[in-house]
């Protein structure tokens, strides 16, 4: 029997989440809120987007929202001290290959000394019981092989946003083993996921996104890797998923030091980019027009990877997790979530019903 976040473990927890104001953030923060966590949120000033899922539903309603950078030591003791957080869940990051390109230093600076200031802020704060550091399945060495990547496996990235990933990971394992390892202070994961859909996301250089944009304004979008198999999944899945794999982590009788978990779809379930327009077109009627970009040139440009697979394997059988919806159903959903929210549809009520209905099923 799959299984969901538990409400008795969460109800009246603490929760420090950065990232909250980000696509994956907002649907964090809303869960945990449906899940009778107290959410405190510490992200950068401002919205990601414009238009942004956590403005557009009003999300600031159920979190206590502070704003600052995670590289800023004294912001994130403050915060960590008001907070006194049970569990930290960080997701604050530079989250797009192709910016990553533009602005390899500040990316590798965010995703990385980000990551080793919150564990610093850990060490420093007792109340916290479990950390969560959220990388991506682009962490690993991808040899462009068709097998999935399981958690034991070498880190690497050929990009700086996945290199960023890649180097998230080993300082997380290292300052777990340094500092955390003697019991004394919070138990750590890594949590790796790959891209995940859903109504809200508006960043640009998504696929979805992407595909809403031109369909909004009569466009012709280009689209680039149309082969290119990517784990599509809905976000609710690895937030899930994360939630379930710091319950884990909390709950264990003993602990060796440092986990990592993967959340993907379960393999031969992954689309290509091609099919996933296919799905989102049939869906609105046949837009947007597409222009498929020559992948060769494209590949060589961008240096992003072809085929990247995660192997959920552990995550099914240490922790009853799957994926709830298979791919057709999250693009769905996450298609008619726009296409409703165009129509004049509330925002927060549709978020909402998707993750009560998650939470039921
Ligand atoms: N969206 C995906 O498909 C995907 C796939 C794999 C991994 N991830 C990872 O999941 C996490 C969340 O991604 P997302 O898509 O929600 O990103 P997003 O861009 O929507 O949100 C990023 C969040 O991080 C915050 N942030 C960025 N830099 C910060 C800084 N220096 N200090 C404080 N806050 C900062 C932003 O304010 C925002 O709240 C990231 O770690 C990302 O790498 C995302």
């Amino acid at each position: 029997m799959v299984k969901v976040p538990n409400h008795a473990f969460w109800k009246g927890k603490t929760v420090l989440l950065t990232g909250h104001t980000g696509f994956k953030g907002a649907w964090a923060s809303l869960m945990l809120h449906e899940l009778g966590a107290k959410v405190v949120g510490f992200s950068l000033p401002g919205p990601v987007t414009t238009p942004d899922l956590y403005g557009a539903a009003g999300l600031s309603r159920f979190v206590d929202d502070h704003r600052g950078d995670v590289r800023d030591e004294s912001a994130l003791l403050k915060v960590f001290n008001l907070a006194q957080p049970d569990v930290v869940l960080h997701m604050a990051a530079q989250p797009l290959v192709r910016l990553g390109l533009v602005e390899p230093i500040e990316t590798l600076d965010v995703n990385i000394m980000g990551v080793a200031k919150i564990l610093m802020a850990c060490k420093a704060q007792p109340s916290v019981r479990v950390v969560a550091i959220v990388t991506s399945d682009k962490c690993y060495e991808n040899r462009e092989r068709v097998w999935p990547y399981r958690e034991d496996e070498a880190m690497g990235g050929k990009d700086p946003y996945s290199a960023s990933k890649g180097c998230a990971e080993i300082v997380t394992s290292a300052f777990a083993r340094s500092f955390f390892s003697d019991g004394s202070g919070p138990r750590v994961i890594s949590v790796r996921a790959g891209n995940v859909i859903g109504g809200g996301d508006w960043a640009e250089d998504r696929l979805i996104p992407d595909l809403v944009r031109a369909y909004q304004n009569s466009n012709e979008v280009e689209i680039r890797s149309p082969s290119a198999v990517r784990p599509w999944q809905h976000v609710l899945e690895p937030v899930s998923g994360y939630l379930m794999a710091i319950e884990n982590t909390a709950g264990r009788a003993s602990w060796s030091g440092f986990d990592s978990w993967n959340f993907g779809p379960t393999p031969g379930g992954e689309m290509t980019v091609a099919e996933v327009v296919s799905v989102f077109q049939n869906i609105v009627g046949g837009l947007p027009k597409v222009n498929f970009a020559k992948e060769a040139e494209l590949q060589s440009q961008r240096k992003e990877a072809g085929i990247l697979r995660v192997d959920p394997t552990k995550a099914k059988v240490e922790l009853n997790w799957s994926p709830r919806w298979d791919n057709e159903t999250a693009i769905k959903l996450t298609t008619e979530w726009y296409v409703n929210v165009l129509r004049g549809q509330d925002a927060f009520d549709l978020v909402s019903s998707e993750v009560k209905s998650f939470l039921a099923c």
